[in-house]
């Protein structure tokens, strides 16, 4: 028989139970699918994959949730975000179940699943958190008949390493059940907690809901002299600027920093609802996507123009009369302008990053900044390897010809960080977007660039072209060839496959790209892309190195022409 104090508490217990009871677990049978091997930058496909293919969100869910050790995994804090396209609010209450489920111990999501790429990397970085989930498909276009995409970033709040997303593969590939909380709901409207007793072993199992801007926004405040911007931004003499959200997770973050912080007039955002279907645009910033920002700015009332793409990261800038800065441009006055921007007074300027096709104008910024030799790692394309350089405190700054810069204050690529960094520069050198650009070549010698985009080509025909013009181009005899264009004769000094050594964790990464690269620097670069989500495409990249500033107002078309003549 039971003592006293043993009956109390027995019906203790008994009272709480009965008034909720616990979520119950569920462990669901599946089949693997073969074809979960996340791209560039995680698992990307058409929307219907994910709504109509059984168990398809699940199986990944569960694989890249079983990639982090079951130690790691109790009690730990992964970060939700979504740029809010068709079908996150559907996969994010997959994942809450699914997490509850798998020992996750809180989620911390931001309101109505909205969190920009960098504001998850920077919420996972102030947190601590074990990692987190993007649901993004980037810049592609959304809606059931666009794409859905599912990103995985890791502790230091970049995107998973190869070693990590070749582990989730694996499992994705054997996978036979996944486990989760079907009764599980949440409200994603409700700031603040929500806490589930679960039926398993596991510690309760909560939600947090939080402001999809606070946390990012505190950030850039002790990154920019934000009164400094203010000043370029307000009053008599301010620069009028145009932002364009497209559609994409970026309006609630342009309102409420560059807007109502930073103070420029209400009317200078557009586009800042996100849209399920990003009003059926490719939210991608760029000359062929961002075109109403292009012709808003060729008006020529605003001195400063910038787009977003549907996740954030990132941005393509414009100046007065819709003047283009070129993305390898972008980076490289950003790196010849550091002493304009306090984040690197602060921390000083360890080391800049490029990817491989981006242009080699960064480089020269490299060498001459301060006077100092300043390291220039050349990475494969993909964020996540500048995220050991970071790591290591040997990268401050980096970015990609492909719209994307950023610095070492998170670990993804920055489109709202870059702008500030644009204004801050701006607004110390009084100077126009046009003009510090032109200035730039004048020191430096231009970069013409040109990128060429061959889409959804037949995968088996992509694969053999690479193969054929390897062997072609590495051919004795073509090394030290010349090919004469116009006046100019381009002389082939290397040609190779592109291969990175990381230099910190020391892992080789290979077929990268392959590069032809002439005696005067300039570069044509044959690549397939990591991101598209049906068949092949092969890019090629194009630039032509300019010294003479006579020769800096080109149109960078003229690459087009002289590839023409070239093949
Ligand atoms: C994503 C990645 C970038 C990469 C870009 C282009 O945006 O985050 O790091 O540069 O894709 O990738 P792709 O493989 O399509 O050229
Ligand atoms: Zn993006």
């Amino acid at each position: 028989s039971l003592s006293f104090e043993e009956k109390i508490q027995w019906s203790l217990r008994r009272e709480q139970a009965m008034e909720v009871s616990p979520i119950p677990v569920v462990t669901v049978q599946t089949a693997p699918y073969d074809d979960q091997r996340p791209g560039t930058s995680g698992l990307r496909k058409k929307t219907f994959v994910f709504e109509s293919k059984k168990n398809y969100l699940q199986n990944f869910i569960q694989s890249v949730l079983s990639s982090i050790d079951l130690r790691d995994r109790q009690g730990c804090t992964m970060v939700v975000g979504s740029d809010g396209r068709y079908f996150s609010r559907t996969a994010i209450e997959v994942i809450v179940q699914m997490a509850a489920a798998n020992g996750i111990g809180r989620l911390v999501i931001g309101q109505n699943g909205i969190l920009s790429t960098p504001a998850v990397s920077c919420v996972i970085r102030r947190i601590k958190a074990i990692g987190g989930i993007v649901l993004t498909a980037s810049h592609n276009p959304g809606g059931p008949g666009g794409d859905f995409g599912i990103k995985f970033n890791v502790a230091n709040g970049g995107p998973a390493p190869d070693t990590v997303t070749d582990k989730i593969y694996q499992i994705s590939k054997t996978i036979e059940e996944y486990a989760i909380c079907p009764d599980l709901r949440i409200d994603l409207s409700r700031l603040g907690r929500q806490e589930f007793d679960m039926e398993n072993k596991f510690k309760p199992f909560r939600v947090e809901i939080i402001d999809s801007v606070d946390v990012y926004l505190n950030m850039l405040r002790n990154l920019f002299d934000f009164n400094a911007i203010k000043g370029l931004l307000t009053g008599a003499h301010q620069l009028k600027i145009r932002i364009d959200a497209m559609n994409g997770v970026m309006g609630p973050y342009v309102r409420r920093i560059l807007c109502d912080e930073l103070g420029a007039p209400a009317n200078s955002a557009v586009n800042c609802v996100p849209l399920e279907d990003f009003g059926g645009q490719h939210p991608d910033p760029n000359l062929t996507y961002a075109t109403s920002l292009l012709e808003a700015m060729k008006g020529g009332e605003h001195g400063f123009g910038a787009a977003f793409d549907g996740d954030g990261d990132r941005y393509m800038i414009l100046g007065q009369n819709a003047f283009f800065v070129n993305p390898s441009d972008s980076l490289a006055i950003i790196a010849a302008n550091v002493s304009y921007i306090p984040q690197f007074q602060q921390t000083g300027v360890h080391g800049f990053a490029r990817s491989m096709p981006t242009s080699t104008a960064l480089d020269s910024s490299g060498r001459v900044a301060k006077a100092m030799k300043i390291p220039v790692y050349e990475t494969p394309t993909g964020w996540k390897f500048f995220g050991n350089l970071m790591d290591s405190g040997r990268c401050s700054l980096c970015g990609e010809e492909s719209f994307g810069t950023g610095s070492d204050h998170i670990r993804e690529k920055d489109g709202l960080w870059a702008v500030l960094a644009w204004l801050s520069i701006i607004a110390a050198r009084k100077q126009s977007v046009e003009e510090i650009v032109k200035d730039h070549w004048a020191r430096f010698g231009r970069h013409y660039y040109c990128r060429f985009d061959y889409e959804e080509v037949d995968p088996r025909a992509a694969f053999f072209l690479m193969r054929d013009l390897e062997a072609l181009i590495t051919e004795k005899s073509f090394s030290s060839q010349q090919f004469a264009v116009g006046n100019n004769v381009y002389t082939v000094e290397k040609v190779d496959s592109f291969e990175y050594t990381d230099p910190v964790d020391g892992s080789v990464t290979k077929r990268q790209g392959l590069r032809i690269i002439f005696a005067d620097n300039s570069r044509i670069i044959f690549r397939l892309s990591g991101t598209g989500s049906t068949g092949s495409t092969i890019r090629i990249y194009a630039e032509s190195y300019e010294r003479d500033p006579s020769k800096h107002t080109k149109e960078p078309q003229v690459i087009h022409n002289y590839l023409n003549d070239f093949f």
